[in-house]
């Protein structure tokens, strides 16, 4: 286990190039089992979540070759078990069932379990491909899908399906979706599809390889089945949140940090709030660059699916308010538990309660050093952000946490003059 020590105080400046998106990569490597042809995926960052999604390819019997960003994957022949072992490992392997289904016609997955950051039922998924014909029975903790008639009959042309739940549309359920309907013969008719740049950037790839999908990025997708797809190439669009995680890095402890190959487009939300924060950030075609300052102001977020503020930047921003002059208000909309944060974050001194889904905070002049434990992705990447500025040396526990989602996150720090060291316990 690995652990960072981060010396608060020193003053970031300087630039970082962000990494491809973890979460358009995810379903994209999914997506490549819908051929038996190669598909090659450029920009794919090094982190343990495209690491396990690799190893799943592998196991289902896809070939898999990377190399400095790049993955070369050929699923000749596809199996449709899921192995639990790698699958319980991370939730986001749930992506492989829309593409499992929609080549082979039927699919194995076991049920996923908990999650810290609150109950994330698949029901919606499953709702969405009985639209299309599954029928699906669990048993021993596994699902087992089948190819079926559909709602409206086998002979049946077209269908409409409606993806949104109680806390908006899903993402990985509108990309399972998707990525069985481009193989199910008829139209398929998403209505409440997400409409995140990793939906759109997932459609972008299924199209080249033969697809026939209009309406990505809205929340009205249309999909005409084809017969089958071809391998292509893709390079997948820049993590938005680990650019908004270092924009706020720049916030609480930059003078000029800039973001290279960045799409500002797709951080319009986050830009917004910190702008309203009192901070200048320049948005360029392939850049971003934020001002620092010594104070700044508090503000009021609530998360919400795209293009709405991010629940994935939530933790961060609840880190920037910590320190801001007055009193802020976060409500989660998405995720109402997502705030294992806030605990770790009052042991480095914030002034932060809670009411239901809303945390509450005074901002206070300064935090110092604690010894925190990281809980989950962005809970640990709020701790790093806090961590820059605190007075003294801050501990992070479990920082396999952070490398699930953020590519060499200290060293992209430690260029931009932080002091941070990973050390092993
Ligand atoms: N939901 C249901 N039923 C379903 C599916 C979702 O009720 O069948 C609920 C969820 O419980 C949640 C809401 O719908 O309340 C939205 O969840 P969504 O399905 O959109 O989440 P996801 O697709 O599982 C992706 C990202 C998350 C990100 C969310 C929301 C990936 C691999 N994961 O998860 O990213 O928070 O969308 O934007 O794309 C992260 O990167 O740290 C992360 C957690």
């Amino acid at each position: 286990m690995e652990k960072f020590l981060i010396r608060g105080g020193s003053v970031l400046e300087g630039s970082v190039q962000v990494s491809g998106s973890k979460n358009s990569s995810l379903p994209i490597l999914a997506a490549t089992l819908l051929t038996r042809d190669p598909c090659v995926i450029r920009r794919v960052p090094d982190l343990s979540d495209t690491n396990y999604m690799t190893q799943i390819l592998t196991q289902l019997g896809a070939s898999v070759e990377r190399a400095s960003g790049t993955v070369k994957v050929t699923a000749e022949k596809v199996r449709h078990l899921a192995p639990y072992e790698l699958v319980r490992k991370m939730r986001a392997s749930i992506c492989v069932l829309g593409p499992l289904y929609g080549r082979l016609g039927k699919c194995t997955i076991s049920v996923p379990g908990g999650c810290v950051i609150g109950d994330r039922p698949i029901d919606i998924h499953l709702r969405g491909l009985q639209e299309l014909g599954a029928t699906i029975e669990t048993k021993g903790g596994d699902m087992h899908l089948k190819r079926g008639r559909t709602r409206a009959g086998a002979a049946s042309s077209g269908r409409e399906v409606n993806m949104r739940g109680k806390h908006g549309p899903t993402v990985l359920g509108t990309d399972n979706l998707m990525m069985a309907a481009v193989l199910t013969p008829g139209t398929t008719i998403i209505e409440g599809a997400a409409a995140e740049p990793e939906v759109e950037d997932l459609a972008h790839f299924l199209t080249k390889m033969g697809a026939r999908i209009e309406g990505a990025g809205t929340r009205r997708i249309t999909i005409q089945g084809v017969k089958e797809l071809h391998g292509t190439e893709h390079t997948v669009i820049p993590d938005r949140i680990e650019a908004g995680t270092f924009l706020v890095a720049g916030a609480i402890a930059g003078r000029k940090v800039t973001l290279k190959k960045a799409n500002h487009h797709h951080l319009a939300a986050v830009i917004a709030k910190l702008r309203e924060s009192g901070f200048e950030i320049d948005a360029g075609s392939r850049e971003i660059t934020i001002h620092g300052r010594d104070s700044w102001k508090g503000g009021t977020i609530t998360t919400e699916p795209y293009p709405g503020f991010p629940t994935d930047m939530q933790a961060q921003f609840c880190a920037l308010y910590a320190l801001a002059d007055g009193v802020s208000a976060v409500t989660e909309t998405i995720f109402p538990e997502r705030f294992m944060h806030l605990p770790e974050l009052k042991r480095m001194g914030a002034h932060i309660t809670r009411e239901a889904a809303t945390a509450i905070i005074t901002g206070v002049p300064g935090l110092s050093a604690a010894p925190v434990m990281a809980s989950d992705l962005r809970a640990s990447a709020a701790l790093v952000l806090a961590a820059l500025r605190a007075e003294g040396e801050t501990e992070i526990n479990r920082v396999y946490h952070i490398d699930r989602g953020y590519e060499h996150i200290d060293e992209k720090l430690t260029h931009l003059g932080a002091a941070i060291e990973r050390v092993q316990v």
